[in-house]
């Protein structure tokens, strides 16, 4: 490994010269005959609407199909929602002689000619017959979360310990795109959550090749075995996004029991700091702080928008709780404000890091965006008196020295061109989000020698510089399969992360992916190990350091 001369990552097209061992390497688009470093985008957040948060276990096909006809009449889909799940109370645990699971036709009757009542087939036909996609629910255990329900009755046997494979095969099979799988059972007997998501991913990959149905899987454990240090690649076959709390609100139905209840704004920070681990979620797997509870009973139009503005700067799922139905003109707004959509989905899939803070509980976070110069800022005021915050180039990982321009993304609106940082004055309880548009800073760049991470070999960078402690680090490698391929990254011998690599294409071109390394020293003394998970791993060919 040797340290290569620093570079720019300067927005458009530009030439990039890697002097490695006398040969000179061109990462550019402008230069003929040259390997291109192609930024892979990765997949974005998940964006919908589940049930639970404001229907609770009194889910069922009417109201499932209102809910999918609202996200599309009120906008939410043209804005990119897209998932209608239904979560915890379509199932009340019966089984046929085979194990195959049994529905109550009266609750998911047939919707169209020719189709049979007590089949989730229906349901799934309608979602998708509006453009949409749709989503499940079930348990990793033997009973599900209704054991203790919010609203009774007490259902049993409402999980899927014992019929993985059956389960996820007939999700697929209905046609569902999407599972959450939720550990109230698994808890209560106390399962090891590695085993039998292990198991529960496999289940998923196996319906997978078999109806050639993608389920998107959502784990849920609240966060509670640390999923974020193996969820990315559990069993050999990922978790999307993974829970890191407890439910941001318990289920808030009208007129039922605890239809008083409210949202609350401490819980929504709670569940946003919980989820915060940015050295996990990267190349398209995420980090879950729960359902949204924008537009529910509880929370000020203003706090809705700092909660959009916190689940979109750490590139949440946007799952929407509250009934679209009824959404006031307010939170639709705050819920498909593009600027602040676009944030969340950005292509690079980075999560926040805070990168300032002044006294307490005035915090700078900053997310880098997919072109080169662009972050994502969020001046947040977490005290009870307006206050200003400033945000200062360099803290972002920008030339200090230039000017950048910036844009409010709430009120949609150009600020100007600023030298070296942009304050404003933040109300109490409340946050700016701006995006901010410079020069980015060097990069210093180090390529690998010795192992091959595609032969299970181990690949080291060694000597190491970075400034921060949340380093962003840009790697080159290649990939030629299609499908993802998976490296364990250990920092300073730390505990490892999973990274997946997308398909590069199949010549010799580098694609690059940004991920945020936990470095537990800034200075240069720093060891970045690549290792295989599963074989083969991808081609790592160099990595750049803020
Ligand atoms: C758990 C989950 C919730 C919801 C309920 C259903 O509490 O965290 O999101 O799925 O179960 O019972």
């Amino acid at each position: 490994m040797r340290k290569l001369r620093d570079w720019k990552a300067k927005r458009g097209a530009q030439s990039l010269r890697l002097i490695i061992t006398g040969t000179v390497l061109c990462l550019s688009c402008n230069v003929q005959g040259q390997s291109v470093a192609k930024q892979i985008p990765v997949t974005p957040p998940p964006m919908g609407w589940s049930s639970w948060n404001s229907f609770s276990n009194t889910v069922d096909s009417r109201i499932i199909m209102d809910q999918a006809k609202a996200m599309v009449s009120n906008g939410m889909a043209k804005s990119g929602y897209q998932y209608v799940n239904i979560d915890e109370g379509w199932w009340l645990g019966t089984r046929d002689a085979e194990g195959n699971i049994l529905v109550d036709a009266k609750a998911w009757p047939a919707l169209a000619t020719g189709e049979r009542a007590g089949d989730m087939a229906n349901i799934v036909r309608y979602i998708h017959g509006l453009g949409l996609k749709a989503g499940i629910y079930t348990d990793a255990g033997m009973e599900g979360c209704s054991l203790h329900p919010d609203l009774g009755p007490v259902y049993q046997h409402v999980g899927s310990e014992g019929h993985y494979e059956q389960d996820f095969l007939q999700f697929a099979s209905w046609g569902f795109d999407y599972v959450k799988v939720d550990w109230c059972g698994g808890n209560q007997e106390k399962l090891d959550p590695a085993v039998q998501y292990t198991g529960i991913a496999r289940a998923i990959a196996k319906a997978e090749a078999a109806t050639g149905h993608r389920l998107y899987f959502s784990l849920c454990d609240w966060g509670n075995n640390s999923p974020w240090t193996w969820a990315p690649n559990v069993g050999g076959a990922p978790a999307d996004i993974w829970r890191t709390s407890g439910d941001i609100v318990g289920p808030i139905v009208p007129h039922h029991q605890h239809s008083g209840r409210l949202a609350s704004f401490s819980d929504v920070l709670s569940n946003f700091d919980q989820g915060i681990h940015p050295e996990a979620q990267h190349t398209g797997f995420y980090n879950d702080p729960d359902m949204m509870v924008v537009g529910m009973p509880g929370l000020t139009d203003a706090q809705n928008r700092v909660h959009m503005s916190l689940w979109a700067i750490s590139a949440a799922p946007l799952l929407v709780g509250a009934d679209l139905t009824t959404l006031s003109n307010a939170a639709l707004a705050t819920l498909t404000n593009p600027d602040v959509l676009a944030v969340d989905q950005d292509s690079l899939g980075l999560q926040a890091v805070k990168v300032a803070s002044y006294g307490d509980g005035l915090e700078v976070w900053s997310k880098p965006l997919s072109t080169p110069g662009e972050r994502a800022v969020l001046l947040f005021n977490r005290t009870g008196d307006a206050a200003p915050i400033s945000v200062h180039w360099g803290d972002l990982g920008l030339e200090n020295s230039s000017s950048a321009t910036v844009k409010d993304l709430w009120a949609r609106k150009d600020l100007g061109s600023f030298n070296s940082s942009y304050s404003a004055t933040v109300q109490p309880d409340d946050a700016a989000m701006v995006v901010v548009r410079g020069r980015e800073s060097n990069l210093t760049v180090y390529t690998a020698v010795g192992g091959d991470v595609r032969k299970g070999q181990e690949v080291s960078f060694t000597h190491v510089a970075s400034r921060v402690h949340m380093a962003r680090v840009r790697i080159a490698y290649t990939n030629p399969d299609k499908a993802l391929r998976y490296a364990e990254l250990r920092v300073n011998g730390q505990i490892p992360t999973r990274i997946a690599f997308p398909p590069t294409g199949s010549g010799n071109a580098l694609g690059v992916v940004w991920i945020d390394a936990m470095f537990d020293r800034t200075g240069t003394e720093n060891a970045l190990n690549f290792s295989s998970v599963c074989d083969p791993g991808p081609n790592i060919e160099s990595i750049g350091v803020e």
